[in-house]
């Protein structure tokens, strides 16, 4: 069970709006936003440097947080500016070569997919699709036969941009282990919003952000890498905090997944996102994931009753993202009505999610996102402005 009324009261942004885009950037708890205006009035006040140094245990205690979280050690945690920093620093440190093959999903994210083809672009690697099931998710038998062959890479959205499906990423792990091959999720809509455990997953690499449903300030993110493919990954990028330069011609990677990481950075939004994990590891990840799948269904079958909607949510579990389109009204126009009535909702574009989209046959589509700390009332609200915008097309 979780006390609502205290995550409610935890969450200054709930008084301003009915946030639904929780899979853009969720609302910060007042302990995370404290945090972070804390840092930042040092900062003013004595010196970044100097209010750097007044906080190295507990920048430290960021990495033991994120490895609590996802169940490893601090040593294989990255923290860096964001999910798509975190993915391409993993990404492009791997050696490919021609004819290396780099299978991934059918709704992979824009960001991932473009780096797929500028690395087959200048290396002569092979991107190969896996086919999805019925349910709309990465098909694991169809994977199992892909991997007959030699692979480099399975590289996996956990849980796409653009809906509520959630790939079945700890299947895909077993028969990449079983295989000996490297196994990269993209995590960053997972993350926060239900358990996600790299040891239970058998994922080797993950990226993920803080600001979805980790709830913590933007600008920050992360990445995990397993301990035993550390040693093999030299990062496209190294600076003075990545490596050390040891002689004139010589330099020496850091030994710990900090060789991913770059020296400067925001201070203030490293221990905001520290905090945001605490907060959600003392609320637990099982419980809160129980609730936003719950508000999510309630959600999704609410909107699916409005007449001339459509609804576009796959897969065999599903999250706390709501995917529609309503005939007559463009996701833009939606999107403008509902926060004209303070409700935030997002629209998610074909090209975010190229493959996926035009499979489908969509432009562009509302993703309505909850988490743990909206409310039935909240829901019923936006269901009700969606019935009147209906409305006012009929008449
Ligand atoms: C699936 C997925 N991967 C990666 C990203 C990029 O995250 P960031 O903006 O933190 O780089 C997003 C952002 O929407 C996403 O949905």
């Amino acid at each position: 069970m979780i006390d609502l009324t205290r995550a409610r009261n935890e969450t200054p942004g709930i008084r301003s709006v009915a946030h639904f885009n929780n899979a853009g950037a969720a609302l910060m708890p007042q302990i995370v936003l404290e945090a972070v205006k804390t840092h930042l009035d040092l900062e003013a006040e004595i010196g970044g440097y100097e209010a750097a140094r007044t906080v190295t245990e507990r920048l430290e205690g960021v990495y033991a947080s994120l490895a609590r979280l996802i169940n490893c050690s601090p040593r294989e945690i990255a923290v860096v500016e964001n999910a798509t920093r975190a993915w391409d620093m993993a990404f492009y440190s791997i050696p490919f070569r021609a004819g290396d093959r780099i299978l991934t999903s059918q709704a992979e994210y824009a960001s991932n997919y473009i780096a797929y083809l500028q690395v087959a672009k200048r290396s002569g690697a092979i991107v190969e699709v896996i086919p999805n099931d019925a349910y709309g998710q990465v098909d694991i038998e169809q994977l199992a036969k892909l991997l007959e062959r030699p692979t480099r890479l399975v590289s996996i959205t956990h849980i796409p941009t653009n809906g509520g499906l959630v790939n079945p990423a700890a299947e895909i792990g077993q028969l990449t282990r079983e295989r000996g091959v490297l196994y990269l999720l993209d995590a960053c809509q997972s993350v926060g919003q239900m358990p996600v455990d790299v040891a239970a997953i058998g994922c080797d690499l993950l990226s993920a952000t803080s600001r979805k449903y980790l709830r913590g300030p933007r600008g920050v993110g992360f990445l995990y890498v397993r301990e035993g493919v550390l040693e093999g990954l030299e990062p496209p990028f190294l600076d003075l905090h990545a490596a050390t330069w040891v002689a004139p011609q010589c330099y020496e990677l850091q030994p710990t997944a900090k060789r991913f990481e770059n020296w400067e950075c925001s201070i203030a939004a490293k221990l905001g996102l520290g905090v945001a994990v605490d907060y959600a590891l003392r609320w637990g990840l099982e419980t809160t994931w129980l609730y936003v799948q719950k508000l999510g269904q309630y959600m999704r079958e609410a909107v699916s009753e409005l007449p001339g909607v459509q609804m576009h949510d796959q897969g065999r579990v599903q999250c706390g993202i709501v995917s529609f389109t309503l005939a007559g009204h463009t996701p833009d126009a939606i999107r403008q009505c509902l926060s004209e009535q303070k409700i935030n909702v997002n629209v998610s574009r074909a090209p975010s999610t190229l493959l996926d989209m035009t499979y489908r046959g969509i432009q562009d589509l509302v993703r309505a996102s909850v988490h743990y700390y909206n409310n039935l009332e909240e829901i019923d609200r936006m269901v009700k402005a969606l019935q009147a915008m209906m409305h006012e097309v009929r008449v």
